[in-house]
């Protein structure tokens, strides 16, 4: 067993939960008022002791293990709770995870080592004679001298060894230099890492954009091609001790005040655009590491301003704007309508879960925000200004080139948009933006006035009741596992197949393609309860999205953390037992997540409907319920009919047939 099995065994979430929230029994699980949003209306946090799981149906609509409920409920890291949770259940965790103190210790002395290759980049760029067509190129590009030196820019030289060469002259180690990322190992023919090897330069021939944490501590760089034949264009630190992607943004350090005296925060996706726009006074801006915007940069910000706004390049393919990068999305695959509006919904609900105001921007096709802030200042804040919430946004995109007199038109494009207005919580926010959409498509708003429940329906229902009913069940041949395997081992099987056959962002797509051509969210994190497997799970998408030159099985094997090797062990070494069918594997794997999402909205429908019963309230005041039982719905009207079409059979109702 391992020390999570143990801790779950040895310590009961009820208990821990009732540490700090009051529960009452109902059948056999407990409800309360959820901690981790304001509400003594609604009772909507559920803990459920049977598979020791909690979940909160109202507004975070979240929820997990007893893992991520501590981590949620003292912010703490996987490894914090994981340490808290152990001592209190009396478990020895086995793995000697470094004291605090030498920790720290030892990062401050890998920070110094940064701030030491910054100063020697700079050098290069500022006084080294090689670093002329650099600094040349920085100025054609409309930075000033003192934009420069402020940013710390520097010039990585063409060499394989003269930072190394130049760190160990100043007493640091090959070691320092590799936990830093500064250097590539050599490794043999099939790709893993020759211990003792040979260490070169990683940056070569680039100029190099410190990364700053947002204390101004430099924990990475970002370097930028000089020769356009090079590629990447841009190279960036490998996630080490210090530097986290998903958890960095750049240029937050000086735009931090900023963005708490403008109560606004607008993020760009270049770092170049970033650092002429500060140059420009725009000094609210930052941007992503070319990941996408995760959750928690999201939170990040939303904790300094009200204010989000999104300033996205058009798409240069086509003329239809994308949120290429924004959160949830691993995948690269460039906006279809469909992806995009997945997108949208999942940038409205957590606008709502942070309470922020998140606004989409867009540039003129073909510019990015330096070009424009250099040829026009007044232009940039014109844009700003122009920024508009997500469903006016949407709106506008989707009218775009599209004759607005068209009947077919018009109800098409409502269609897509009013399932993101009933996204929309507050009430006031809700109907402007209805009418803002009956004056869009030059229709009488009443023609827009279904009631959120009857539209639910209208939707829904060309295929049949949502009502909760048991889930149909496939046969074993077509899903992944056996369907009467618990949650957490249909979870590790999903979780097999995604490791061991599906390791580059094009293979994966091809899963969340069906997902999206069903108008469901991407697989996320979130699809798995248990807090391990969402520790490997984000290990996994770092794999496949990582510019490391590794393969994702490599790249896991070496960066999946300590406090999950466990698990990571089940995950590595499946048994596929009756093979594995290969042509018809994505269609397999959907298909199992699909299962395993509609049983759960099965069984959260019941919990709802069980809450709402209980409350003993009115319907019209259980508004906060009702938001999540109709996107339960309708996600499992959607579930329907992709289990459907990948399955014959059970479209043809073989399946529901009593044996
Ligand atoms: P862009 O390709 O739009 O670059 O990538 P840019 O910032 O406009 O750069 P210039 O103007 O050509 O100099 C946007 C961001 O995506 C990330 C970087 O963070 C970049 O700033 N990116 C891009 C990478 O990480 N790797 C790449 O190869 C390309
Ligand atoms: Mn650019």
């Amino acid at each position: 067993m391992t020390a999570i099995d143990e801790i779950k065994n040895n310590i009961d979430i009820v208990d821990i939960v009732s540490e700090t929230v009051k529960l009452r029994r109902t059948g056999k699980n407990f409800i309360g008022f959820c901690p981790f949003h304001s509400n003594t209306h609604t009772p909507a946090f559920v803990v459920f002791p049977d598979s020791g799981t909690w979940r909160c149906f109202g507004q975070c609509a979240e929820g997990g293990d007893i893992f991520s409920y501590i981590m949620k409920r003292d912010n703490l890291d996987f490894q914090q709770a994981l340490q808290y949770l152990a001592k209190r259940a009396g478990i020895q965790l086995e793995s000697t995870v470094p004291e605090d103190k030498t920790k720290k210790e030892s990062q401050k002395h890998l920070t110094q080592l940064m701030e030491d290759a910054v100063s020697f980049f700079q050098n290069n760029l500022l006084h080294h004679p090689a670093g002329k067509p650099a600094i040349d190129y920085l100025k054609n590009r409309g930075l000033t001298a003192e934009t420069i030196e402020s940013f710390q820019l520097g010039y990585a030289l063409e060499s394989w060894d003269s930072m190394i060469q130049n760190m160990l002259s100043k007493g640091y180690n090959r070691d320092d230099l590799i936990q830093v990322g500064l250097v590539s190992e050599q490794r043999d023919e099939k790709g893993d890492v020759i211990q003792g090897g040979r260490i070169y330069d990683r940056f070569r021939n680039r100029i190099m954009i410190p990364i700053n944490d947002s204390q101004g501590n430099p924990i990475g760089f970002g370097a930028r091609i000089l020769n356009p034949n090079d590629s990447p264009k841009f190279l960036n630190s490998p996630q080490t001790v210090l530097f986290d992607k998903g958890k960095t943004l750049f240029g937050l350090d000086r735009a931090k005040r900023s963005i708490r005296e403008k109560n606004q925060a607008v993020i760009v996706e270049g770092y170049l655009d970033v650092i002429l726009l500060h140059q420009a006074g725009f000094t609210n801006t930052i941007s992503p590491m070319g990941t996408a915007l995760g959750e928690f940069q999201i939170k990040q910000i939303a904790r300094q301003s009200r204010q989000i706004i999104l300033a996205l390049d058009a798409d240069a393919a086509g003329d239809q704007a994308t949120l290429k990068g924004i959160e949830l999305m691993r995948t690269s695959l460039k906006g279809t309508e469909e992806d995009i509006l997945a997108e949208s919904k999942d940038l409205i609900r957590h606008e709502n879960k942070l309470n922020t105001d998140i606004r989409i921007t867009r540039l003129p096709a073909g510019m990015d925000p330096d070009e424009i802030v250099l040829r026009n200042p007044d232009e940039w804040d014109q844009i700003l200004n122009d920024a508009k919430p997500i469903v006016i946004y949407m709106m506008e995109s989707l009218g775009e080139g599209k004759n607005l007199n068209d009947g077919k038109v018009k109800s098409d494009i409502a269609d897509q948009i009013l399932p993101l207005i009933f996204e929309v919580p507050d009430a006031i926010e809700r109907e402007t933006y209805r009418q803002q959409l009956a004056r869009f498509l030059k229709i009488d708003e009443s023609l827009l006035r279904y009631s959120r429940a009857s539209y639910a329906k209208n939707k829904a229902e060309k295929t049949k009741a949502v009502f909760p009913d048991k889930p149909k069940l496939g046969t074993k041949s077509e899903l992944i596992f056996d369907p009467k395997a618990g949650f957490y081992n249909k979870e590790i099987t999903i979780m097999q197949y995604l490791y061991h056959f599906y390791d580059s962002p094009g293979s994966f797509a091809k899963i969340d393609r069906i997902f999206r051509e069903y108008h469901l969210k991407p697989l996320q994190k979130e699809d798995f309860e248990q807090t391990d497997l969402r520790e490997i799970v984000s290990c996994y998408f770092y794999g496949i999205n990582q510019d490391e030159e590794l393969s994702t099985q490599k790249y896991i094997r070496e960066h999946i953390p300590e406090t999950v090797k466990d698990t990571f062990a089940v995950i590595e070494h499946p048994n596929f037992h009756g093979g594995v069918n290969l042509a018809e594997l994505d269609k397999d794997i959907a298909r199992s997540i699909a299962f395993l999402r509609n049983e759960k909205c099965v069984f959260n429908i019941i919990e709802i409907q069980t809450l709402c019963l209980d409350s003993g309230k009115p319907e019209n005041e259980l508004s906060e319920y009702q938001i999540i039982l109709d996107q339960l719905k309708r996600e499992r009207s959607c579930l329907e009919k992709l289990l459907d079409s990948l399955n014959p059979k059970y479209r043809q109702g073989e399946y529901g047939k009593k044996e």
